[in-house]
């Protein structure tokens, strides 16, 4: 384990390597746990380095057995080599230098480098695994061409994988064969893979638009081929979308994605040769849910997409994650929009940013899309960097519109094509198709923190004169104290009473181009001549901007939009808007004791939703899934009590099925399932609108029965689970609940996958009672602290997903979550840091559980031994 040095990296200290590496040979001999890797750098000083300077190259933990150079090998006063760096003190000027080193795979429990998972090996290089493997100048702007021999027994792994195309293989003495790869696209070390065990193949091909064959291998353990289908498909699908929505084209013989039971992320882009967590590659309808069906089909884009936006144009160093990682995202987004609903992908979206993304800038970790310092650069895998990451690519093209955004990225491929690239050029390509300046809007890269607008509108009948006065305000971050103001594209309409677009006459105080706002003042007003009639005003639509809006609106005004919005996003926005509202007034009902109410017109209005069939289903159902209760904490702000969160949304939600009772049962029962299955969209969105029914439903009496029926019943995932939760976490202790827990684990306990869903299933059960199940449940035959995806099921679950369970007031819950955290550690530092980062909105607790919670943080940063990763996080929480 790699352990603090405490050494800070800024990216104004970036310089180019004094050396290049053009060539990297490798040949692994493979065995548990004593393989050979022997490299063959051939290594140039660059134009302009210093002839004195000397050649320091990183490693992590190695044994260097041999290190020659031109085939000569080095007297210890040469070199320097301890686990962690090698130092060459006088290099010649062009030479090939071989290193032998050997590593042990099977006891490498932090997945980084080369490691085994059920018996295949297997590698996870970036950020900086590769110097787990053999010394080298593990940076992204050293951009080697690789050929890779690798040696194993072919009883143990028959199958040998790596980047680029196969060459040749063929047999050895003693039982043991080999084969050779080569990738002829130069890359960088945190994109080398290799893969060798016993594994089961699907094959497929796809046809380029230049009619180039490209051989698709998907492998997966032994068994499971028949729950890869719809991740080729998805794979295919990818491949054909990006040369039609970015022109891009494969550029290899073959491409190969491997599922791996052990690994820390989800997937991993290495050139030719994708490596990705399981869970995101087997599926069919008995295990898997239409949440994971899509999970798989954005994962595989995602992977694919990076083969340009990554692989091809690199990073220049780990400050410009967001080029690759927030880019892809917006690929994927789009490509998942395409395929899907596009009104529903933005919605899920825009959820999932206000879930992950917004905390961590209100919180200690917040950085800006484009950090400048760091000690672990692990821990900047961040929402920020991904999806924040991808709203900015997005506001790019609002800004430039749809085609000028495409010959920007036509622009970006031609200029850096082969290059390792940053954030500057990245601007600079769309300031150069559009003649724009970008130089305000850079600040979404530079300065953390969720900018707010505070808007209110006047109308005047007399002047006919309709005026919004927009502020904008960024509010500090660490370090970062005082902002700049910031160019925010804001998407607007105005909504006349018959939910037509208000016509105006001219509009002054702001940039309006094709209905967007262009802030780039503190303060706007933004007058409109012509206007008769005071519009409802319908802002941020699409959600153009990663912000939060403060708007004056009548609660009219507010339904009108719930309910007439020609924007879809908006329209949803809307509702949620009044959930949220009704929701934190109920909660301080309840903090003062009294009874919350909820309107009846409230209560109206899910059930018209619920019923309106012009509506999509899935739509509908995100609408009548109300704000979670970390979302309601997150707009409260301050002195939270989860308790009383909780006790709010119960009752509205008791409520709205109180209220809709019989339209809910009726519309339930219409909904019903008949027996065929299709992970496609409409199909999943029918399941989603059903199962949040049955959640409406199970509130009332009779819900356990209903719920243990939909549970027999069920002849999917989706259902199945669905019910499941309800009846685990509404009935809680019921015989009904109890009898499907033990069902389930029954019908899966062969399944890792599927016991991953019973242990999240049970750890999110809302209450007091919940820390104890999971202590116990960690003793479960199924579970392994060894595993990230167990570790997280179990106890990412309960503390980032569950409330009332993981906040419980004598602070029993942060205990047991320090003691578990430190424990992951042990194995795996990465796993821990970021199950660590669950208290990171600790300050916005009530006094009682902010001094239980910040004990835990203490007694985390007292531990000794602290991994880099764990110190860092642990250290700006408590910052
Ligand atoms: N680069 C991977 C992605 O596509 C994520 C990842 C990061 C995987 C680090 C493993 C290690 O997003
Ligand atoms: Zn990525």
């Amino acid at each position: 384990m790699r352990t603090d040095t405490g050494q800070v990296f800024k990216l104004e200290d970036y310089r180019p390597s004094d050396f290049s590496i053009p060539q990297t040979g490798l040949t692994f001999r493979l065995s548990p746990d004593a393989t050979r890797v022997t490299a063959v750098l051939t290594i140039e000083r660059r134009d302009g380095a210093a002839a004195s300077a000397p050649l320091v190259l990183d490693g992590d933990g190695l044994l260097l057995k041999r290190i020659a150079i031109d085939g000569r090998e080095l007297a210890p006063a040469d070199y320097l080599a301890t686990p962690d760096q090698l130092t060459i003190l006088k290099p010649p000027a062009r030479f090939e230098l071989l290193l032998e080193t050997e590593i042990a795979p099977a006891s490498n429990e932090a997945l980084m480098g080369l490691y085994r998972s059920s018996n295949v090996y297997c590698t996870q290089c970036e950020a900086e695994g590769f110097r787990r493997i053999t010394y080298f100048l593990d940076r992204p702007d050293i951009l080697s061409v690789y050929t890779v021999r690798i040696e194993a027994r072919l009883d143990e792994a028959p199958l040998l994988l790596s980047n680029g195309n196969p060459v040749e293989s063929g047999a050895l003495a003693d039982g043991w064969h080999y084969a050779r790869w080569h990738d002829p696209f130069p890359k960088p070390s945190y994109l080398f893979a290799l893969v060798a065990g016993n594994l089961g193949q699907v094959a497929d091909s796809f046809v380029t638009m230049s009619g180039r064959k490209v051989e698709l291998g998907i492998y997966v353990e032994p068994g499971k081929e028949g729950l890869a289908g719809y991740a080729m498909d998805a794979l295919k699908r990818s491949m054909q979308w990006d040369e039609q929505a970015f022109g891009r084209e494969y550029d290899l013989d073959v491409f190969n994605i491997v599922a791996v039971s052990d690994f820390n992320m989800g997937a991993m882009e290495n050139k030719g040769l994708n490596i990705f967590n399981d869970k995101y590659v087997l599926a069919d309808r008995e295990t898997a849910t239409d949440a994971d069906f899509a999970n798989i089909e954005a994962i595989i884009a995602h992977e694919y997409f990076h083969n340009w936006t990554g692989n091809r144009i690199t990073c220049r160093d780990w400050f410009q994650l967001c080029l690759k990682e927030g880019l892809t995202v917006f690929r994927d987004h789009e490509f998942s929009a395409d395929q899907r609903s596009r009104a529903v992908k933005r919605i899920a979206e825009v959820r999932t940013l206000r879930a992950h993304q917004f905390p961590e800038d209100q919180g200690p970790l917040a950085h800006p899309v484009r950090p400048r310092r760091y000690r672990e650069i692990n821990n900047f895998y961040t929402a920020t960097v991904y999806e924040k990451g991808s709203e900015v690519v997005r506001m790019i093209r609002t800004i430039l519109g749809a085609e000028t955004f495409r010959a920007g990225m036509d622009l970006y491929f031609e200029r850096h094509d082969g290059e390792a690239a940053t954030i500057e050029d990245f601007l600079k390509v769309f300031e150069d198709v559009s003649g724009r300046d970008l130089s305000q809007f850079a600040l979404w890269y530079h300065q953390a923190g969720t900018p707010n607008l505070t808007v209110s509108s006047t109308h005047n009948p007399a002047t006919r004169e309709f005026t919004l006065e927009i502020e904008q305000s960024v509010p500090p971050t660490p370090s970062e104290s005082r902002k700049r103001l910031m160019h925010i594209p804001l998407a607007f309409g105005l909504v006349g009473a018959g939910g037509e677009p208000v016509a105006y006459g001219g509009v002054e105080g702001a940039a309006v181009e094709d209905g967007v706002i262009h802030i780039r003042k503190r303060r706007h007003m933004v007058r409109f001549s012509g206007v008769d009639e005071r519009p409802a005003v319908s802002l941020n639509r699409g959600f153009s901007a990663p912000i939060t809006l403060s708007v004056e609106q009548k609660a009219d005004d507010q339904f009108f939009l719930a309910g007439h919005d020609s924007d879809a996003f908006a329209r949803w926005q809307a509702f949620n808007t009044l959930l949220t509202d009704a929701l934190i007034a109920a909660f301080r009902q309840i903090l003062g004791g009294a009874k919350p109410a909820f309107s009846a017109r409230l209560t109206g209005l899910a059930g018209k939703i619920a019923g309106d069939e012009t509506l999509e289903p899935a739509y509908r159902a995100l609408a009548l899934s109300l704000p979670g209760e970390a979302d309601i904490a997150r707009d409260i702000g301050r002195t939270i009590d989860p308790d009383a969160i909780f006790a709010a949304r119960e009752t509205l939600a008791l409520a709205i099925a109180r209220a809709n009772q019989d339209a809910f049962a009726n519309l339930y029962g219409r909904l019903a399932d008949d027996g065929r299955f299709s992970p496609d969209a409409a199909n999943a969105g029918r399941r989603a609108l059903r199962n949040i029914l049955l959640d409406y439903l199970s509130l009332l009496p009779g819900g356990a029965s209903l719920a243990a029926r939909h549970f027999e019943a069920a002849t999917n995932m989706t259902d199945r689970a669905a019910a499941l939760t309800v009846l685990a976490h509404r009935h809680d202790g019921s015989p009904e609940a109890v009898k499907a827990l033990a069902g389930f684990e029954a019908r899966y306990g062969a399944d890792p996958l599927v016991m991953d869903k019973w242990f999240q299933i049970q750890a999110s059960v809302p209450g007091p009672r919940t820390v104890d199940t999971v202590r116990e449940l960690i003793g479960h035959a199924s579970f392994s602290m060894a595993n990230p995806n167990r570790v997280r099921s179990l106890v990412g679950t309960f503390s980032s997903a569950n409330q009332t369970g993981f906040h419980r007031a004598d602070g029993e819950g942060y205990r047991f979550f320090a003691q578990t955290v430190l424990e992951v550690e042990k194995r795996n530092p990465q796993v821990a840091a970021r199950l660590a980062t669950a208290l990171r909105s600790w300050r916005s607790l009530e006094p009682g559980r902010q001094a239980k919670a910040r004990e835990a943080l203490l007694a985390i940063a007292g531990a000794e031994n602290l991994s880099a990763d764990l110190r860092d996080i642990v250290e700006r929480t408590l910052a």
